[in-house]
C-alpha cells in the first residue's frame, strides 16, 4: 500500500507509477534526507510531539539506515516513488509502527527543498575546490612561461605580441569570477526551508531557528510558502555552472586550435587524447572537445529549469520534480570536466619556439611602430596611416617590418630612424605595456601575485565552510 493510499480505491497503473517516480535519480539525496529527518526528530521531541523513547527509537532506526547506506545495503523501490517515502518505508521495516510518527508536521514539500539545499551546498564546495585546482594548473603554467611570447589575437588575427602567462591568467580571472559568484550564492543556498510543512507552515510549532543552527544553516526562509516554492537557488547554481562551462568551452576551443598542426603551439599529454580507428597518425584532443560539447547540456539544464518554473503557481507543483536531473547531471558534468581539465593543463607541453617564430613572422609589432612615430611628435592618426602604408608595402614585397631597410622606411616618413629596429623587437614591444593589467613582465608578475592571493582567499573561505558542514555531519554519524 502507498504511504498516501488511504484516500484511494485502486492502484496506479504501472506506467503511472514509473512516470511519477523520482527514486531512480533522487536516491542520491538519501544521506541528506536522513540528516534532515534526524533533525526533525529532535524538533518534535523538543515540543513534546515525540516522547523520549519514541525519539530514541526513531533516531536509532535512522542511524541504522545511515550505516546501511554507507555500506551500500539500502535498496529502494519504485512503488515508494521517491527517496523520502523509500526512507520512511525502510524505517518502518526497521523499527515498526513508531516510524509513522516521523512525518508529523512535515511534508515532502519542505523535505525535498531541505534535501536539495543540503545536497547542493556540500557539492558546491567540491566544485569550488576543483575550480581552484584548475586555477592552480593555469597559474603554474603561467609562472613557467612568464618569458614565453606569442601573438595575441583579436578577430583571430594576429594583433600584438603578449606573454603566454598573460594569456593563461585571463582564464584564471574568469574562473575567479565564477568562484566569486558561487561564494555570493552561498547564503541563498544555505537557508533552511524545513518547518514550512506543505505550504502554510508546520502544524506543530517546531523551532526552526534551532533546526537551522543544528544543520549549519545561516538562516531560515521567512515565509513558509516561499520556502517550498523556491528553486531560485538551483537556477542560480545552474546559471553559474553554465558560465563556468562556457569558460571551459572557450579555453577548450583555444587549446584545440593551438594543438592543431596549423598552430602547433601546444601538445596535450597522450593521457588526455585518443586515436582514430582508421587513421593511424591521429592524436585527437577529445577531452577538450567533449568539455566544449558538454557545455550544451549544462546550458540546456538552465533553460529547462527556467522554462519549468516560469508558469508555476504557488506553491509546490509536481513539475518541480524536474529540477533534479538537470542539477545532478550538471554537477557531475562540472565535476568530471574540472577533474580532467586541471591535470590536462598542468601536463600540456608548450611549443615555445613555434610561438616565438609566429611573432617574428607577423605584423604584431605594428602598433609599436605607430607609437614610435607618436613619440617623435606625429599625431597618432597620421602615424597609423604611415605604418599602414609601410605594412602594405611589406606585404606586397614579402618582407617583415624588422627586415625593411631604413631608406625604405624614410620614404614613408622622415621621422623614422635607426632606433626603430630596437623598438619593434617583440621582446622590447611587450615591455612597453607596464600599465596595470598589461603584458610587460612587471605587470604580469603583479597579476601572478594577485592570482596567488585569490587562491589563498578562496581556500580560507572554502575550508571554513567545509569545517562547518563537516562538524554538523559528525553529529549524524
Ligand atoms: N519527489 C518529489 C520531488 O522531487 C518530492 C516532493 C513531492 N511532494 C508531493 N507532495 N508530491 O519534487
Amino acid at each position: 500500500m502507498k504511504l498516501w493510499g488511504g484516500r484511494f480505491t485502486k492502484d496506479n497503473d504501472a506506467l503511472v507509477e514509473a512516470f511519477n517516480a523520482s527514486i531512480h535519480f533522487d536516491y542520491v539525496l538519501a544521506k541528506v534526507d536522513i540528516m534532515g529527518s534526524l533533525t526533525h526528530v529532535v524538533a518534535l521531541q523538543d515540543i513534546g510531539v515525540l516522547n523520549a523513547s519514541e525519539a530514541e527509537k526513531i533516531t536509532q532506526g535512522l542511524n541504522k539506515l545511515l550505516a546501511d547506506l554507507k555500506e551500500g545495503k539500502l535498496t529502494f523501490s519504485v512503488s515508494d516513488e521517491d527517496i523520502h517515502m523509500n526512507i520512511e518505508r525502510l524505517l518502518h521495516q526497521e523499527i515498526g509502527a513508531v516510524a509513522g510518527k516521523l512525518h508529523t508536521g512535515r511534508s515532502r514539500n519542505d523535505q525535498v527543498a531541505l534535501d536539495l539545499h543540503l545536497y547542493l551546498r556540500e557539492y558546491l564546495l567540491v566544485i569550488v575546490a576543483k575550480l581552484q585546482h584548475l586555477q592552480q594548473a593555469l597559474l603554474q603554467q603561467a609562472e613557467q612561461h612568464i618569458d614565453t611570447l606569442l601573438p595575441g589575437y583579436t578577430h583571430l588575427q594576429r594583433a600584438q605580441p603578449i606573454r603566454l602567462a598573460h594569456h593563461l591568467l585571463t582564464y584564471f580571472g574568469m574562473l575567479q569570477r565564477d568562484i566569486e559568484r558561487l561564494i555570493d550564492s552561498w547564503p541563498r543556498v544555505n537557508t533552511l526551508p524545513l518547518g514550512a510543512g506543505a505550504l502554510a507552515g508546520s502544524g506543530f510549532a517546531v523551532d526552526r531557528q534551532k533546526m537551522a543552527k543544528s544543520l549549519g544553516f545561516d538562516r531560515v526562509y521567512e515565509n513558509s510558502m516561499d520556502a517550498v516554492s523556491d528553486r531560485d537557488f538551483v537556477v542560480e547554481f545552474l546559471s553559474d555552472a553554465a558560465l563556468i562551462m562556457t569558460h571551459l568551452s572557450r579555453l577548450s576551443e583555444e587549446m584545440i586550435l593551438w594543438s592543431s598542426q596549423e598552430f602547433n603551439f601546444i601538445e596535450f599529454d597522450d593521457a588526455y587524447c585518443t586515436g582514430s580507428s582508421m587513421m593511424p597518425q591521429k592524436k585527437n584532443p577529445d577531452i577538450a572537445e567533449l568539455v566544449r560539447g558538454k557545455t550544451g547540456r549544462v546550458i540546456g539544464a538552465l533553460m529547462g529549469l527556467l522554462t519549468t518554473l516560469k508558469g508555476l503557481p504557488l506553491t509546490y507543483n509536481k513539475d518541480m520534480q524536474e529540477d533534479k536531473e538537470g542539477l545532478f547531471d550538471t554537477l557531475k558534468t562540472l565535476d568530471d570536466s574540472l577533474t580532467l581539465y586541471a591535470p590536462m593543463i598542468a601536463s600540456m607541453k608548450v611549443n615555445v619556439s613555434a610561438m616565438s617564430q609566429a611573432i617574428k613572422q607577423d605584423f604584431s609589432n605594428a602598433t609599436q611602430l605607430a607609437d614610435y612615430l607618436v613619440d617623435k611628435g606625429l599625431p597618432f592618426r597620421e602615424a597609423h596611416a604611415v605604418v599602414g602604408k609601410t605594412v602594405l608595402h611589406c606585404i606586397e614585397n614579402k618582407q617583415q617590418l624588422l627586415d625593411l631597410p631604413l631608406a625604405q622606411y624614410q620614404q614613408f616618413s622622415e621621422l623614422f630612424a635607426d632606433d626603430l629596429y630596437q623598438r619593434i623587437q617583440p621582446e622590447n614591444v611587450v615591455e612597453i605595456y607596464t600599465v596595470q593589467g598589461g603584458t610587460a613582465k612587471s605587470a604580469v608578475l603583479t597579476q601572478i601575485q594577485w592570482a596567488q592571493a585569490q587562491l589563498q582567499h578562496t581556500e580560507k573561505w572554502r575550508v571554513m565552510k567545509e569545517g562547518i558542514i563537516k562538524s554538523k555531519q559528525n553529529n549524524f554519524q
